[in-house]
């Protein structure tokens, strides 16, 4: 008790700088930063982390849908993951009649889960570092083509440190999975855009699936017949709570980082990336806006796509700021001037800086104007659906007005062409001008204007009507004529199409040899492997930080601060009645904690752990492997994290489990989930 009081505020921070929290490691190698871990509080093994040949923790998280991470919590294939991850399910199963994404869905038994097409869950079978096997001359199609050997099995080799490790990983994927429970959006998206990579926190961004395998329980298409998946292992819950000083440990699938860049990257970034992407996507985020304001059913239709383009956009911003209060481009800077000095008397290193900035300098020009023509033209709806439309030629008349009436599923025309206007008037404005392709400049000379060009696009094409085309009919339209112009121009510089700038291979080619230096010249620091959407493991502590001078920001927030930022006239603070009536007669039950004298319930907390974007939905997991919350977010300006990690402020954020039963147990009243969840 008086070792937990000592751990006052200021004190983890200390714990959380002195241990250098950093990183997000491989879990097959985490034997090598067990003892730190250890030190923290951590009581398990390493191969309890993960095990070749025995059931671990990594056989009970799963990577969720296309980018984010699940967790099980039963031996009934019951997941956990975010609101956030779930929502286009959520919103797939959505009508104006069954309203799921306003008012929440809870199943009351399994006869109730929906089937969520096209929805799947990959769980890691194995991972193995094949550098020396293809050292020695093993082809990569070979060593994944001997891994491949069980259903729904893939395979993939992925490199790390630039090439200078590659490792195996082996997934299975389940592809029958149920929505089980969803809360409302009030209170799964609380305080919507306006909160989002903001804490103080308040949102319960999770929800509930289940995964299906046919009898043997192994992978299977959609049936009535098939029974919930038996993990090999899940997660056991812990109601007992996290106090500031905590262990805590998230296992999931973090996305991309680029800790090793040097200066001329960040600045990049910082300087001409970011701006441009953030300049667009306001004019995008105000369009939609403002028609769903009008329209409920607009509403539904364009709120997942508003959702994810609002989340870069905000998160890039964050991301910028936070590069300038670190100071990130001048400490680079300096640390590559100490290099540099280093390097100068080694002939393999002397000129590697050199090379590398020179490398920048060439090809800065051509992966921006990419990154324009993604942010401006390829943000055009019906610029996408002709592009998919093209791809998909050798289908008949019908299938191809079928595949069409798919992808105008919550389309809206009018929003897409005022949109179309905006981007295109970007894209001629920023581009530089030999890139514009000429075509393009000659069909707005003869319209007169861009916005002539785009209503003459729109009102003559057929694609985004519901008439059956043949397909020298399609290849005519309008619309494939203008997705045409880029495949021939800016489309065609395939050379772009990479992760980070630094991944252009003329630049990346230089970071191999790069990183070998760091590591002699640098020997003290400890070296993770950039994320790159394969399984990591990520440990800290619960932990507030110093958001501001003189302004510190506690680790746990509450129902408290729910209703005092609640407000029936704002749909994203709009929560049920219920949980008014909840507060008011303080009715908390078992969920009741004491804050300052007075009950109330826990909803979110802080801690340090270095976290990415596809981290969402992973489990926190306490010093004991148990399960406490569910990560779904970080602090707005420690997003830059994904370039250098701050311990002292870098923070990412959980809704805390005991929030998440709270909900299933007195909003959503599933008592067949909480009997399955054993916190009975
Ligand atoms: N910022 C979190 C993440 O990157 C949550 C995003 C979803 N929420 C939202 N309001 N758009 O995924
Ligand atoms: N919300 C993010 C996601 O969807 C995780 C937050 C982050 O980027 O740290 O993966």
């Amino acid at each position: 008790m008086i070792k937990r009081l000592l751990l006052s505020a200021m004190a983890c921070i200390a714990i959380a700088t002195t241990f250098a929290d950093e990183g997000m490691w491989l879990p097959n190698n985490i034997k090598e930063r067990i003892k730190y871990m250890r030190r923290m509080g951590f009581k398990l093994k390493a191969d309890d982390i993960y095990s070749a040949d025995k059931a671990s923790l990594k056989d009970a998280v799963v990577q969720f849908g296309g980018g984010c991470t699940g967790e099980f919590v039963s031996e009934q294939g019951l997941l956990l993951t975010n609101h956030h991850c779930g929502y286009s399910s959520i919103q797939k199963l959505s009508s104006v009649e069954h309203d799921y994404l306003t008012y929440g869905y809870w199943a009351q038994s399994m006869a109730d889960e929906l089937p969520v097409p096209g929805l799947t869950v990959s769980l890691l079978v194995s991972m193995e570092d094949v550098t020396e096997r293809l050292a020695t001359g093993e082809k990569k199609e070979e060593i994944i083509a001997a891994a491949i050997n069980g259903e729904g099995y893939r395979a993939s080799i992925e490199s790390i440190y630039y090439g200078n490790q590659h490792i195996l990983y082996v997934y299975q994927t389940y592809r029958d999975v149920r929505l089980v429970g969803a809360p409302p959006s009030s209170i799964g998206k609380f305080g919507g855009d306006t909160d989002n990579w903001i804490w103080p926190r308040h949102t319960g961004d999770f929800s509930i699936f289940r995964v299906y395998a046919g009898k043997d329980n192994q992978p299977a298409d959609y049936s009535e017949e098939n029974v919930p998946y038996r993990p090999k292992r899940h997660f056991k819950i812990s109601t007992n709570g996290v106090q500031e000083g905590d262990f805590t440990m998230i296992y999931g699938f973090p996305g991309n980082t680029q800790e090793y860049v040097i200066s001329d990257a960040v600045e990049y970034v910082a300087n001409v990336s970011n701006p441009m992407k953030i300049a667009l996507r306001t004019q995008r985020l105000e369009t939609i806006t403002e028609a769903q304001a009008k329209d409920p059913a607009v509403r539904i239709a364009y709120a997942a796509k508003h959702a994810n383009i609002a989340n870069s956009w905000k998160k890039w911003q964050g991301e910028s700021l936070g590069l300038e209060r670190l100071g990130t481009i001048e400490k680079k800077k300096r640390y590559e001037a100490d290099f540099a000095v280093w390097a100068a008397t080694k002939p393999e290193y002397s000129t590697l800086l050199d090379s590398m900035r020179t490398a920048y300098a060439n090809c800065t020009k051509g992966y921006f104007v990419r990154e324009l023509f993604n942010e401006s033209v390829g943000a055009i709806e019906a610029y996408g659906i002709a592009h998919k439309l093209r791809q998909a030629t050798s289908t008949t008349a019908e299938e191809q007005l079928a595949y069409r009436q798919k992808l105008l599923k919550d389309y809206n025309p009018e929003i897409d062409r005022t949109i179309a206007r905006q981007m295109l008037t970007e894209f001629i404005a920023r581009m530089p001008k030999e890139d514009i392709p000429q075509v393009l400049t000659k069909g707005i000379e003869n319209c007169g204007s861009i916005e002539k060009y785009i209503d003459s696009l729109y009102n003559n094409t057929k694609i985004l009507g519901s008439a059956v085309l043949k397909n020298e009919e399609l290849m005519a339209d309008p619309m494939l004529e203008f997705e045409n112009i880029f495949t021939n121009t800016v489309e065609r510089n395939k050379a772009y199409v990479y992760r980070n700038i630094s991944n252009v291979p003329a630049i990346e080619k230089w970071y191999k040899t790069y990183m070998q230096a760091l590591r002699e010249w640098d020997s003290e620091r400890a070296f993770y492997p950039d994320a790159n959407f394969t399984l990591r493991v990520a440990y800290g502590t619960i932990c507030g930080y110093e958001n501001a001078d003189g302004e510190y920001h506690t680790h746990l927030s509450t129902l408290d601060g729910v209703i005092a930022k609640e407000n029936p006239a704002i749909y994203d603070y709009d929560i049920p009645q219920e949980l008014r009536d909840i507060y008011k007669n303080k009715d908390y039950g078992r969920w009741s904690i004491n804050k300052n004298g007075s009950p109330t319930v826990p909803v979110c907390f802080l801690a340090s752990n270095h976290t990415s974007g596809g981290n969402s939905g992973s489990p926190v997991i306490n010093g004991k492997g148990e399960l406490v919350g569910i990560n779904f977010d970080r602090t707005w300006r420690s997003t830059m994290s994904d370039i250098e990690f701050d311990p002292s402020i870098c923070r990412n954020i959980s809704v805390d489990i005991r929030y998440v039963l709270f909900v299933v147990d007195r909003l959503g009243h599933a008592q067949y989930l909480l009997d399955e969840l054993k916190v009975n």
